[in-house]
């Protein structure tokens, strides 16, 4: 058995998609309450209730025997204007919330940013472009160390603060093209944020732990080609180191400077920036893994953004396009990658385990999955049974090859796939679910406000179940 002795298994979930509630008890809007949606898609005003049913779903995880429960943190409840006034409201419920967890023994896994930021803050400062954000959200870092010492061992920082940036070369809000210069000052800007943050939880908190969030993969060269070599180690240190160097060596990887310089981008780093990443000395890194990509060479500088404006971001072609980048490489399909016996859809078994050793190989620190997963219509069935054997599926062969991963020396310590618990997708509105736990609600807001939304165990519930109770051997 490959899986260590205290393995964290779990699964994961963001206070914006699964808590509702979102203008109750003193809390704050964020930028989440007032998004556009994708035509179709339901708000994050109602999610999927957490706020009123964490007792109920946390108990559900306890039945499963989930060691861990990787949630995050509404700023705008703890803080509804981003900084100043402490909602005590906001307090008492995350109180509650991790009480709940360690009655059976759930290790809560606490995001203190996990992309829904306070409208407060964002009508004061405009964005992480502006260094007042990271004093921002050092101060507000400060009131959960504070509050939550006691309560929490493991901390993250941000989620997928890369993918904004690495994917944002359309700015999702506005539909229409936007400045790469402003974009990485923005991760800069977080990044210094999240060294500060670690350093500070290493104070405040001595017996906790703190790693960071981005979304992790690995590139493929498409081919043997020399050149398509070259473009995946590229894209490897665009999309990925360039995320976790500062924080692990207080470096960007050259590549990276290079393609800034190609593409005139200066980012404003003040004294004491590289200093700041190079001490904080993360604990462990999370990261989230879909899947790897497959990169092949570029070699033109000019790429038409305002042909996408507007274009639909649930297509999968959308975020290849975005992975272009001028004069370094492209994501092209991967055709040896294996197909889902269920429903035909091609995934990437071997991410985690490619992945996993890459990092360890790179950082030498201990990794845990904060996110890996397959979402897509369930079915309620008249008996209150959901039958999913497509997500068993998927996951059934990420684990088989993570086991893998760590008998080659993969320095894994958990694994907490999306989701716990149905949730309202980023993209796709509560259609396209994750859960092993359903929740029973749909697109419709005006019916999501009273909804009793009522939990349900799906097959992959029971499933995960056995390969908890068996350390990940029992895998049928
Ligand atoms: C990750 C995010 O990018 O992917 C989650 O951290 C998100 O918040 C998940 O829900 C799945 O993406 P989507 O768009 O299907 O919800």
């Amino acid at each position: 058995m490959s899986f260590p002795k205290n393995f964290f298994w779990g699964a994961s979930s963001s206070c914006a998609q699964v808590e509702g509630a979102y203008d109750v008890d003193g809390k704050g809007l964020t930028n989440w309450d007032t998004r556009r949606q994708n035509p179709g898609c339901c708000s994050f005003h109602y999610g999927s209730d957490f706020y009123h049913h964490y007792k109920e779903d946390i108990a559900l995880m306890a039945e499963m025997g989930f060691k861990m429960f990787r949630l995050s943190i509404s700023w705008a409840r703890i803080l509804p204007e981003g900084e100043g006034e402490i909602n005590p409201k906001g307090i008492e419920f995350y109180k509650n919330v991790f009480a709940e967890c360690h009655k059976y023994g759930i290790e809560p896994l606490v995001t203190i940013f996990h992309f829904d930021m306070p409208v407060a803050l964002l009508e004061k400062y405009g964005s992480w472009a502006n260094r007042k954000m990271i004093d921002a959200y050092v101060n507000y870092c400060k009131v959960l160390f504070e509050n939550f010492k006691d309560d929490v061992n493991y901390w993250l920082t941000n989620n997928e603060y890369n993918v904004m940036i690495f994917y944002g070369a359309i700015d999702m809000s506005t539909g229409q093209p936007s400045d790469l210069n402003r974009l990485y000052n923005e991760g800069h800007n977080e990044l210094v944020a999240m060294a500060k943050a670690i350093h500070l939880c290493h104070e405040m908190c001595p017996n906790a732990k703190i790693g960071p969030a981005p979304n992790i993969d690995t590139a493929y060269p498409a081919t043997t080609n020399p050149l398509d070599y070259i473009a995946a180690l590229d894209m490897n240190d665009l999309r990925n180191n360039m995320w976790l160097d500062p924080l692990v060596f207080g470096t960007y990887p050259a590549s990276v400077n290079k393609y800034f310089k190609n593409h005139d981008i200066k980012l404003d780093i003040q004294d004491g920036d590289m200093e700041i990443m190079k001490t904080c000395k993360p604990d462990f890194i999370g990261f989230n893994c879909y899947g790897n990509s497959t990169v092949e060479h570029l070699d033109y500088y000019k790429i038409d953004w305002s042909e996408m404006a507007g274009a639909d971001n649930r297509n999968m072609s959308y975020l290849m396009k975005m992975m272009e980048k001028p004069g370094l490489g492209k994501s092209v399909p991967n055709p040896l990658l294996p197909k889902a016996e269920t429903d035909g859809h091609s995934y990437d078994p071997y991410c985690i385990r490619v992945t996993a050793r890459r990092l360890s190989e790179r950082y030498r620190l201990p990794l845990i999955i904060t996110e890996n997963g397959y979402g897509r219509p369930d079915t309620l069935e008249a008996d209150g049974t959901i039958h999913d054997d497509y997500r068993i599926e998927h996951l059934r062969g990420m684990i088989r090859e993570m086991e893998k991963g760590i008998e080659e020396g993969a320095l894994l310590f958990g694994y907490c796939p999306w989701s716990a618990m149905d949730l309202v997708s980023t993209r796709e509105g509560i259609t396209k679910r994750y859960g092993f736990i359903y929740v029973d609600r749909d697109e419709d807001d005006e019916k999501a406000k009273t909804a009793e939304m009522k939990r349900y165990r799906k097959d992959s519930f029971y499933w995960y179940k056995k390969v908890i109770a068996s350390n990940g051997a029992d895998l049928d």
